[in-house]
């Protein structure tokens, strides 16, 4: 008898990310841009690693509270009242050790194994990964690729919906698309969870990543107070903390003891020095938020409007979040073509092949990087363009 045949199915079939493949693959060359993974190229300001280090110092070391220390859901009601003019009480939310673990958390907290959950693709392809390790059936409705932008069907959402549906999982602004939900999306999607008595797991981590100006429209818009929608949230884009591994939810204080259960037989709770910093990230940190959204949007045009001007790049550019889906005329492959690309310009891509259904002819590329080298990376991606 194998290790592998007495492991669980479930786990077993787990898939392998189709991103972290091309990384590997070619993970510290000699003059990389790495554009494959969504993150910045700045660590955490130092402000926040302190107050981090002074409480780690100061002996923060115990086990904390479940559902997050007061201080931080206190900051996180005043970052709503600041960001989305929503009055929320500390009691709607509940830190998380990721954004990953609000997502994981959230479909544990709202299925059964069994249930259906409905996303829109081309996804972040954990979305789908998480319910399936619930034991969930993701339900994939493609967004339609129409003249170089992304456009919700929403007859096709409703027709995904069955007898074993138990929640819409809605990414807006989508990574990896860029595609962002207008309120008039947002209220209909709502109608449509109403109509069929379903959850919403919203993730907005994205919302402040809006180049129309503002912050993108959000569920919170156009929904009363706790309704079935739970959000999902993360430090880490905002506030250049990907690998401190801190998130947040939101819910109705009516599941909160269920959430504060999952969060204990998970990793009982996210360390208390942490947090720390995650509070002064919230309340002295809007300028960092506002110099990452700035430049974001200058390497968005950067980028973007160089791969436009090839005429061989289908993809517009996105609305929000941080990245743009290329479609090149001619990619029938999308993972060996990321990895000629990589082999050929020192440009690294993720491939489209890893995002789900709709995604396969496309590669994302995330520009929330230093301008001057994103401009190199255009650069050297024109000239790959046009010398196909
Ligand atoms: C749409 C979306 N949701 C959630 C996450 C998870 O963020 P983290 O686990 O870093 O907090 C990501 C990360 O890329 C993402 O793109």
């Amino acid at each position: 008898m194998t290790f592998m045949s007495t492991i669980s199915p479930r786990a077993r079939s787990a898939p392998e990310s189709g991103i972290v493949e091309v990384v590997n693959y070619a993970r510290g060359r000699d003059g990389l841009i790495p554009l494959w993974v969504g993150e910045g190229d700045l660590a955490t300001p130092t402000f926040i690693s302190q107050a981090a280090s002074e409480a780690l110092l100061a002996g923060e070391t115990f086990y904390t509270w479940q559902r997050g220390i007061p201080p931080l859901r206190e900051a996180l009601t005043r970052y709503y009242q600041r960001r989305f003019q929503k009055d929320l009480s500390p009691e709607h939310f509940y830190v998380t050790g990721s954004g990953m673990q609000a997502i994981k958390l959230a479909i544990e907290a709202i299925t059964s194994p069994g249930d259906e959950m409905v996303l829109l693709t081309p996804a972040w392809p954990n979305f789908a990964a998480a319910a399936e390790l619930s034991g969930v059936r993701p339900v994939s409705v493609p967004l339609r690729f129409e003249h170089g932008t992304w456009q919700l069907d929403l007859d096709r959402l409703e027709a995904a919906i069955g007898p074993k549906t138990k929640a819409l999982f809605i990414n807006t602004p989508s990574n990896p698309t860029g595609w962002t939900a207008s309120r008039d999306d947002l209220s209909a999607i709502l109608g449509l969870a109403r109509k069929h008595g379903l959850w919403i797991v919203a993730d907005e981590i994205y919302a402040l990543y809006h180049y129309a100006g503002g912050r993108a429209p959000s569920f919170l818009d156009v929904m009363d107070t706790d309704e079935r929608v739970i959000f999902v949230n993360s430090f880490s884009k905002n506030w250049s903390m990907t690998g401190w591994r801190v998130g947040w939810i939101v819910a109705p204080p009516a599941i909160g003891q269920v959430l504060e259960n999952l969060v204990q037989y998970a990793t009982s709770g996210v360390a208390q020095f942490m947090q720390r910093g995650a509070v002064v990230a919230l309340d002295e940190g809007d300028a960092i938020v506002d110099a990452n959204l700035a430049k974001a949007a200058q390497s968005r045009d950067l980028l973007c409007d160089a791969l436009i001007a090839t005429n061989r790049v289908e993809t517009l550019k996105p609305e929000g979040a941080i990245y743009t889906f290329l479609k090149i005329d001619g990619v029938t492959d999308s993972r060996a073509a990321a990895i000629d690309i990589v082999d050929k310009t020192g440009v690294g891509l993720a491939p489209g092949t890893a995002f789900g259904d709709g995604g396969s002819l496309f590669m994302r590329a995330c520009f929330l990087r230093d301008p001057a080298q994103v401009a190199e990376a255009a650069s050297r991606l024109q000239g790959y363009i046009l010398g196909r």
